[in-house]
């Protein structure tokens, strides 16, 4: 099956919602795709120093600006489209990504391992790793940045039937664009990893992102990767029925080769 897939790469404005927005909606202008990966906390920005920042722009997963504004597009461009972004469900806050199809349905994957000061503004993610039908049903298994350093994340997703994982990030420890390929090819699935670009400083507290976005094949290709400062969409056409095969050699599948008994 060929299925186009692009993953993004822009600099968000912090606590700019409605210009994050803009830019997303511009960056997907002419799009065709069938599924495309943005950044984690795209619509928000990264460096948050208190509450109230993160209040002031969390949104519901399913009735927010981001959530009408994708629904709108994945429907426009008839493309699957996931996006990160700050959730606000009942009084709590968490860092989320919504896989949204041409259809209108809504998927929220709430992320589960904070990095850092995360971990002061967001609670930890409550809906464990699942894995969403996209558009022609391709199976799509959402993680979250730093989820990518428990090598847990990507096996529960790919054990779970996922054919490319999507990835949002904002990644600022250098490992991660590396490591991923390993988790690609461990687990035979597609990986699209969506980072931001640019510094953000808040007070006294400053980030500084990697870009670097990348798609990933089943052993590990890099398909396309983008560079440290770059902006726009890279698309590739790939075929997600190759990762159903687990086959390492005649010999071995890197799933029923697997020894629980000997894992715990
Ligand atoms: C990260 O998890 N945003 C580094």
């Amino acid at each position: 099956m060929n299925y186009r897939v692009g993953v993004a790469q822009f600099e968000p404005k912090f606590l700019d919602v409605e210009k994050n927005l803009q830019t997303m909606e511009n960056l997907l202008y002419d799009c065709q795709a069938d599924l495309v990966v943005f950044p984690e906390l795209a619509t928000s920005g990264y460096v948050f120093k208190s509450q109230d920042e993160v209040k002031s722009v969390a949104e519901s997963a399913f009735t927010g600006k981001t959530a009408t504004l994708f629904k709108k597009l994945a429907k426009q461009y008839n493309c699957s489209l996931v996006v990160g972004f700050p959730e606000k469900f009942r009084n709590q806050y968490f860092n989320s990504s919504i896989l949204v199809n041409p259809d209108g349905r809504i998927y929220v994957y709430r992320k589960i391992h904070l990095f850092y000061e995360e971990k002061l503004f967001f609670s930890p993610g409550n809906l464990g790793f699942q894995v969403f039908p996209a558009k022609k049903d391709v199976q799509v298994g959402l993680m979250i940045c730093f989820d990518w350093i428990f090598p847990e994340a990507a096996r529960t997703l790919s054990l779970k039937g996922s054919e490319i994982i999507a990835h949002s990030a904002n990644l600022v420890l250098p490992w991660c664009q590396q490591a991923m390929i390993t988790r690609s090819l461990e687990n035979r699935v597609f990986s699209i990893t969506s980072n931001r670009i640019g510094t953000e400083i808040n007070g006294e507290s400053k980030q500084t992102f990697t870009g670097m976005s990348q798609i990933l094949g089943t052993r590990g290709e890099i398909l396309k990767r983008m560079q440290e400062k770059e902006i726009g969409i890279e698309y590739f056409t790939i075929d997600p029925t190759l990762a159903k095969d687990k086959t390492i050699t005649e010999f071995n599948d890197a799933f029923s080769d697997r020894r629980t008994e000997f894992y715990s």
